[in-house]
């Protein structure tokens, strides 16, 4: 699942909670006789289910993310993490005192407006701020045109493609240009422009990237600079 796909879901959790609290608000706030509560309580139900499906599904693709990742998480990440677990433990709590202890009923709209504002926390810091810094103008004016030429050997080519396969394969498919967590990388050095930030495709910039990445990539720092460079002579014959 590609991160933009992740990105338009977690907006469509942003309209399912906003649409769990109206329903909510319709069937507990209005005077009697005005609406009709089964119907509004049957869309807050299923409103809920689909909800609870996608945050599954959401969430399965972000373990393997993490699990990709080297080392440790970065705040925000760890952030996403602690409100997801909040959203999905209130919300089952929820639903477990709906079903069970009916005396405890007075206390779910409470937990309904916490576990709204949890998964504003979570779309806030996965999806809202990958559609804010989507929204920054990208290209970079350092970036050099020419390529640098630097001799490739099959060995390193040979080492580059291991640490390929070890370190950037999960995100990255050689292959094609089709995303998995990233972009499929084929032909990254020899198109002109690296597919997701635009800058020029260069050394340099893929060099940059793995240092300090361009918005959600985790730096792959645990890199030395030869191992880089043997990913880079590996990445020209893609
Ligand atoms: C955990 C997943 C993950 C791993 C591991 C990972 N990447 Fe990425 N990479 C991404 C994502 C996601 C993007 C796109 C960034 C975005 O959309 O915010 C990206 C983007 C890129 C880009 C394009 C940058 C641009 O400017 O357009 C290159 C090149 C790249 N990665 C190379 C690598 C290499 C080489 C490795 C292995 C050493 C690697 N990545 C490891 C997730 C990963």
């Amino acid at each position: 699942m590609s991160l933009l796909l992740k990105s338009y879901l977690s907006l469509f959790m942003l309209f399912q909670v906003l649409l769990a609290l109206y329903s909510k608000l319709e069937i507990m706030g209005c005077e009697k006789g005005r609406v009709n509560p089964p119907r509004w309580r049957r869309i807050h139900r299923i409103n809920g289910y689909i909800f609870i499906i996608l945050f599954l599904v959401i969430s399965y693709y972000c373990l393997f993310f993490l699990r990709a990742i080297p080392g440790e998480p970065s705040a925000r990440a760890l952030l996403h993490s602690l409100f997801a677990i909040g959203v999905i433990s209130m919300l089952a709590l929820k639903i477990f005192f709906v079903g069970r202890y009916k005396k405890f009923m007075r206390m779910v709209p409470a937990f309904g407006l916490t576990v709204f504002f949890l998964t504003l926390g979570m779309i806030a810091t996965s999806g809202g701020y990958y559609f804010v810094t989507r929204a920054e103008s990208p290209p970079d004016s350092q970036a050099t045109a020419g390529k640098q030429t630097a001799p490739s050997y099959q060995a390193n080519i040979e080492k580059g493609r291991q640490l390929f396969n070890k370190w950037c394969v999960a995100c990255h498919d050689p292959a094609s240009k089709q995303n998995r967590m990233g972009p499929g990388l084929k032909g990254i050095l020899k198109a002109e422009k690296l597919p997701v930030s635009q800058r020029a495709a260069t050394v340099d910039n893929i060099r940059r990237q793995l240092r300090t990445p361009y918005r959600l990539m985790p730096p792959q720092t645990h890199l030395g600079d030869e191992e880089v460079n043997h990913i880079i002579e590996f990445l020209k014959t893609i």
